[in-house]
């Protein structure tokens, strides 16, 4: 019997092993650092890195766009139901749904071996933005969008969400953003996504339940609340009072703090730069930029807490006119990456995963006939 350990929210824990990503001396996908890949690659390499193991070469590289833009249609089945879903349907619940869907129609959805898993995992790749862009539009009254082909991953989001070809700097900022988000060890999702894979489960079980613990406010839903959080605070004069009552009252400011990064997490210091140079000759923007400043001025000094990747991804999808519920849906479009890739690895060397629990209830007790309780 191991030594038994204890650690609430396993913090600390070592709960398993990977060679996808570590956060030791900054986020390396592969062993790239972050920061390398986001300057030099696009989403499409990054994706093909973190699944396989190593950057394309040119070939594999075009061969991984064909496989994508094949897959970048949905059956007119799903997109059927994605109109027929309550107007209250949240857009995290929409994706998770749409997981489930498009698992009936894959023609490996049982088939767990580590070829049929990359295909599933290419397959999702292509078809989330689809997911997330047809239910935007319909939801609007409006007819959803063909994937364009031409265009990058990235492109496409933009897109089939608004119908107008992307500039080149959105296009890239959006690809920034889903290259920083696709893969980051084992935080909450992943790991619901190796529990899953673990039981020998499928991958697209795996994904929907991995969406499902994504969608929390302590996860990924923290970036649809960054917004509210800049647009109360409302002004530069009012952040540092804004802040202090917030602390004062215990208030969880969203997109702050974060379980490994204490002394900051380095994908939102590279976003900033980014967020700053979208908003620049737009007024608004550059008032938001302001405000963001000081609030993380403030947030550090009294809290000493730094921002996370939430932080400037809000703000920089705001710019780019994304309707707010839509921020962690597109979490969702780059993670899948990142939990495919553990599903993958989880399924090629499985263990499963079942930790004890220490029982802090009542022992000891006798039964009673139930006229006697
Ligand atoms: C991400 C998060 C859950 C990590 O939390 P954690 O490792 O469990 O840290 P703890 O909850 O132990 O917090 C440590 C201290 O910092 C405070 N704290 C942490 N994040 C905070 C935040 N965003 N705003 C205000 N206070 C915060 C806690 O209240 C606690 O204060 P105390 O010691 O005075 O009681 C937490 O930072 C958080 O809730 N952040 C906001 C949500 C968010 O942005 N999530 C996205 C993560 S990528």
């Amino acid at each position: 019997m191991a030594e038994e350990i204890y650690s609430p929210g396993l913090e600390g824990v070592i709960a398993g092993e990977t060679a996808i990503s570590t956060i030791a001396g900054g986020l390396q996908y592969r062993g790239y650092s972050v920061e390398s890949l986001a300057d030099h690659c696009s989403f499409e390499e990054v994706a093909f890195l973190v699944l396989e193991g190593e950057l394309p070469q040119a070939n594999q590289l075009a061969a991984f766009r064909d496989q994508l833009n094949d897959a970048m249609f949905i059956n007119s089945e799903i997109v059927e139901t994605l109109g027929k879903l309550p107007e209250s349907s949240s857009m995290m619940d929409v994706m998770r749904t749409g997981v489930s869907m498009l698992a009936h129609w894959d023609p490996e959805t049982g088939d767990n071996s580590h070829e049929a898993n990359l295909r599933k995992s290419i397959r999702l790749l292509a078809q989330l933005p689809v997911v997330m862009a047809a239910r935007e539009r319909l939801r609007k009254g409006k007819k959803p969008i063909e994937p364009d082909a031409e265009l990058s991953l990235a492109g496409n989001v933009l897109w089939q969400l608004f119908g107008e070809k992307p500039t080149e700097s959105f296009a890239r900022a959006m690809d920034v953003s889903l290259i920083l988000y696709a893969e980051h060890e084992y935080n909450a999702s992943t790991f619901t996504s190796r529990v899953v894979a673990s039981t020998l489960s499928d991958l697209h079980s795996a994904i929907a339940a991995a969406i499902g613990a994504l969608k929390g406010p302590l996860h990924g839903g923290a970036n649809e609340r960054v917004l509210e959080v800049l647009q109360e605070v409302g002004s530069s004069e009012r952040a540092a009072k804004w802040v202090r009552e917030a602390l004062d009252n215990k208030r969880r400011i969203m997109g702050f703090g974060h379980r490994v990064y204490k002394t900051g997490d380095p994908r939102a210091v590279y976003l900033k730069t980014l967020c700053a140079e979208l908003a620049v000759g737009r007024s608004e923007f550059e008032d938001m930029e302001q405000i963001a400043e000081t609030i993380e001025q403030a947030v550090t000094s009294e809290k000493g807490l730094p921002p996370n990747l939430d932080w400037p991804s809000a703000r920089l999808y705001h710019y780019m006119d994304i309707p707010v519920d839509l921020y962690t849906p597109l979490f969702v479009v780059s993670r899948v990456v990142g939990w495919s890739a553990h599903v993958i690895e989880q399924h090629d060397n499985n263990r499963l995963i079942r930790p004890r629990a220490r029982y802090n209830g009542k022992s000891e007790r006798t039964w009673l006939p139930i006229s006697e309780r």
